[in-house]
């Protein structure tokens, strides 16, 4: 009867409400826990959209804040989250510093830093212009983030996938000792002899998948993809991940598997989905640089050392931690001169 007057339905809302809720939680905790790697899985419902992960608060607080940036303004909580941000950018500080203690304007400028000191000093008094001190700790802060830190987390996550896997790294110090040996460098002319090793700096840089929401862009016109229309100005996120963990395309899309860029002879095969550095015409800049630096490097590394789990440690995870960039968790390793 009360139903029917109406009085009783909120409860009825409130019943039907958790019921969904229930019958949805079922149905995820099915659905994901085939697709979900070994570990945690996150929490449902609210968790899928945040993907909250109680196990690591500290990658759930990153997307949390990123969903609500209005939390930043809770009082202390900037200074905690962003506690590694603070340090960097006063590195940054400390080698600006140096630069304008150091710097000789008689003497041809030594790197970017004092040129654009030198523009910030010619653009005193015009408030118009961009060359200005603020602007300069973001223009050497970019370029540390973009052409350093991506070089050295994947290089990082190169050493940790090689003692985790010592057969490939086997199979990547033979290919170095038979087409380089020990008598001299690498150089970039050995990338061609060497399918393997270049197959395993690929394989590394598609598993670590270190910038899986790449850059934001904004559309700049109207467009329709695929019958959706997105209105220009449209903030995008294109997720990377979800093309270098393609399971339509890669044969085993979440394990470390240098054989996805090799063909049955052993010849090194490129891949369209092969895109860390994104695509079209704002990808990665310094693509052809890193490219240099990691195979240069890697190499290098290699050739002189043998790495391996130290004695008597666990064998470390190779789950990423995400901060924007995912960069492998700390881990430690024993490096052995060969
Ligand atoms: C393994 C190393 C690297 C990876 C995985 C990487 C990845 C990326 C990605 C995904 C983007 C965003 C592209 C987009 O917006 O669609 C980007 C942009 C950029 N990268 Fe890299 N990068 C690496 C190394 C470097 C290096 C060594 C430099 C130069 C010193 C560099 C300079 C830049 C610059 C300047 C941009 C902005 C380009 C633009 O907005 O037009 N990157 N990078």
């Amino acid at each position: 009867m009360e139903l029917l007057t109406g009085y009783g339905l909120g409860s009825v809302a409130i019943f039907t409400v958790l019921f969904i809720l229930l019958v949805d939680l079922m149905h995820r905790r099915q659905r994901w826990t085939s697709r979900y790697p070994p570990g945690p899985v996150p929490l449902p419902v609210l968790g899928n959209l945040l993907q909250v992960d109680f196990n690591d608060m500290p990658y759930s607080l990153y997307k949390v804040l990123n969903t609500f940036p209005i939390l930043l303004r809770i009082p202390g909580l900037v200074d905690k989250v962003f506690a590694g941000q603070k340090i960097f950018m006063a590195m940054v500080d400390n080698l600006v510093n140096e630069h304008r203690r150091t710097g000789d304007p008689a003497q041809p400028p030594r790197d970017l830093t004092d040129a654009f000191l030198a523009e910030v000093e010619k653009a005193k008094g015009n408030p118009e212009s961009s060359f200005n001190d603020a602007n300069l700790r973001l223009v050497v802060s970019d370029l540390f983030g973009a052409g350093m830190v991506t070089s050295s987390i994947t290089l990082a996550w190169a050493l940790l996938l090689m003692i985790l896997h010592p057969d490939v790294q086997r199979r990547v110090h033979q290919e170095i000792d038979e087409v380089i040996g020990q008598g001299r460098s690498p150089e970039m002319a050995d990338q061609t002899s060497m399918p393997y090793t270049n197959a395993v700096i690929h394989e590394v840089q598609r598993f670590a998948d270190i910038v899986p929401m790449n850059l934001p862009h904004m559309t700049s016109r109207d467009i329709e993809v695929q019958g959706f229309l997105i209105p220009k100005g449209t903030t995008l996120i294109p997720n990377l991940s979800s093309v270098l963990k393609d399971e339509t395309v890669w044969e085993k899309p979440l394990q470390f598997h240098p054989e996805h860029f090799l063909d049955a002879q052993g010849h090194f095969v490129k891949h369209e989905a092969f895109m860390p550095f994104s695509a079209g015409r704002r990808a990665c800049l310094g693509e052809p640089l890193a490219r240099m630096e990691l195979f240069l490097f890697f190499t290098c590394l290699l050739q002189r050392f043998s790495f391996s789990v130290p004695h008597g440690q666990p064998r470390p995870t190779d789950h990423g931690v995400f901060m924007f960039l995912v960069s492998p968790s700390p881990y430690e390793l024993c490096a052995v001169t060969r």
